[in-house]
């Protein structure tokens, strides 16, 4: 008998579809390149994997600008690929996560198709979010409904031909819909279960906080506070009750996990009540800089909030840890150092873990791209201002000593540095010393503790600028100071980041220690 639901423990990788593996040779990643690595992810040792999403998409951003919700692109594959992959994955043993994008479509969507056909106040347009135009124009002076900006710059309102206003708080192409409306509610259940009865084990809900706007659609603050009119509205919590019915329903345990950026812990908390979502993305660490201090304040105020806890350091909208804590360090190895030792206490820690594809490599973000090939909408709406997403997202490098490194045989849509060869992960596979290997003794070793360590932590006193904690039998302490400190008492060291120093625990390295 199961007595820990699988999810609230589990490590979960995320698969950047276009960019792990490309079966057809076409320079895009698919899910056949993905069944192909299955046994790569079974021997890194993670639970479940989470695809981002697969579906017809113009690809305006990355397909988080769905078309269709119930099909595969046929860039990626076909729904018959689909069904072997989770049949696949299953007699892996791993789970699969797909991700759902209810908060807009893509506006190659038929109902956005139809919208536009439709004059205003038509039940067609009432399924996203048309709006006449202000004098005030919410102070841009063009006439916009109200003063919105979008993530991905300028503003969020886009006219139309008759003169109104539909809101996208992306890309123009990504139109919201209008979550007040029983016709989008019953259309995404209905899209929930259409996956649930293909066999997938959860969903990962983009944009979880945004799906319902405040009644008038007030003027908001500039600026992202997670309290405004546009995010975190209360209303959103019964779309996800509803959602927890039909996951529920079903046999097995199916999951959702929001993500949810917030201010604080405690907002976080709201979506992972017991009958809603079962995790939230808690992307404190990930938003933290290289400090003892901010990750003691991170756990504490995570550990404090939520019961369930999840960590994250990457993923496809960040850039990479490895870079992000490399900055300011005068040692060119410091950032995968800390990468290193930030992976063994954060996997310490009671809850679960999302890790980014490639971090098992210890890749660092791809800064130099070309303008030419950058192609996160990002980049283009900022008028090359704002690098964008496209250097965390580089196809990930296989095998080989030249671009694609076996990425597959036609290239890779974004180009790969010529200095990979030593990242691959055949070259990683052939060196005990690699990151890939330390990522396989860490997900074993935790895997051998699942089960025997209580899910609260201690704190014990240690030296500024490093963290000592206790889990059970199990002691973690990592050193984010500038000299090597002396471990603490222990039985025996278990895994470490970095070599160690004699006794001693050298500055950016962590380790597990077993006690008792
Ligand atoms: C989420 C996705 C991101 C996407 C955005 C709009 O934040 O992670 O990649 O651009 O939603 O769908």
């Amino acid at each position: 008998m199961e007595t820990t639901p699988w999810w609230r423990d589990a490590v979960v990788y995320e698969i950047y579809v276009r960019s792990f593996a490309d079966a057809s040779g076409d320079g895009t990643g698919d899910l056949a390149g993905i069944r192909d690595r299955l046994p790569y992810l079974a021997e890194l040792g993670v639970d479940a994997i989470w695809l981002t999403p697969f579906y017809p998409s113009p690809m305006a951003d990355g397909g988080y600008d769905v078309a269709d919700y119930r099909d595969v692109d046929p860039l990626f594959g076909s729904l018959a690929d689909f069904d072997d992959l989770v049949a696949d994955a299953h007699a892996h043993g791993l789970r699969l996560m797909v991700d759902i994008v209810p908060n807009h479509s893509s506006s190659a969507h038929p109902w956005f198709q139809k919208a536009l056909a439709s004059p205003r106040g038509s039940q067609e347009r009432e399924r996203y979010m048309f709006r006449d135009g202000g004098p005030e124009g919410g102070g841009s002076g063009h006439g916009e409904p109200n003063n919105w900006l979008s993530t991905f710059g300028g503003p969020a309102w886009t006219q139309v031909p008759d003169g109104q206003w539909y809101l996208h708080l992306f890309a123009p192409e990504q139109p919201d819909f209008n979550w007040r409306n029983p016709e989008v509610r019953e259309e995404f259940l209905d899209v929930l279960r259409f996956w649930l009865d293909r066999g997938v084990d959860g969903f990962r809900i983009d944009v979880a906080m945004g799906l319902i706007k405040a009644e008038g659609l007030p003027d908001t603050d500039p600026g992202f506070t997670s309290r405004s009119p546009i995010w975190s509205r209360p209303e959103v919590h019964d779309i996800y009750r509803d959602w927890r019915r039909v996951l529920d329903s079903y046999p097995g345990t199916r999951v959702a996990i929001g993500e949810v950026w917030t201010d604080s812990a405690e907002d976080l908390a709201l979506y992972v009540r017991p009958d809603e979502l079962h995790q939230s993305f808690n992307f404190a660490w990930l938003e933290a800089p290289w400090s003892a201090t901010a990750f003691r304040k991170v756990i504490d105020d995570t550990l404090k909030a939520v019961a369930s806890p999840t960590w994250v350091l990457s993923n496809h909208d960040v850039v990479r840890h490895v870079t992000r804590y490399g900055q300011g360090s005068l040692d060119p190895g410091a950032g995968l150092a800390r990468a290193r030792a930030a992976l063994l206490a954060m996997l310490a820690l009671p809850g679960s873990a999302y890790l980014y594809q490639g971090e098992e490599l210890g890749l660092p973000e791809v800064t130099d791209l070309p303008p030419e090939a950058r192609q996160d909408p990002i980049f283009a709406r900022s008028n090359g201002e704002v690098p964008g997403r496209d250097g965390c997202r580089v196809p990930l490098p296989w095998s080989g000593t030249e671009p694609p490194y076996g990425f597959g045989s036609g290239g890779s849509w974004l180009p790969q540095p010529a200095d990979w060869t030593d990242l691959t992960a055949e070259r990683q596979a052939a060196d005990p010393s690699s990151t890939l290997w330390f990522y396989r003794r860490v997900l074993q070793t935790r895997r051998e503790l699942r089960g025997t360590l209580p899910d609260a932590i201690t704190w014990l006193e240690s030296p500024e600028e490093t963290l000592l904690f206790q889990r059970g039998r199990l002691i973690c302490v990592i050193n984010c100071g500038e000299g090597a400190v002396a471990l603490p008492p222990h039985d025996q060291v278990l895994i470490t980041s970095g070599p160690l120093d004699g006794a001693a625990l050298p500055a950016d390295t962590a380790a597990w220690l077993l006690t008792g």
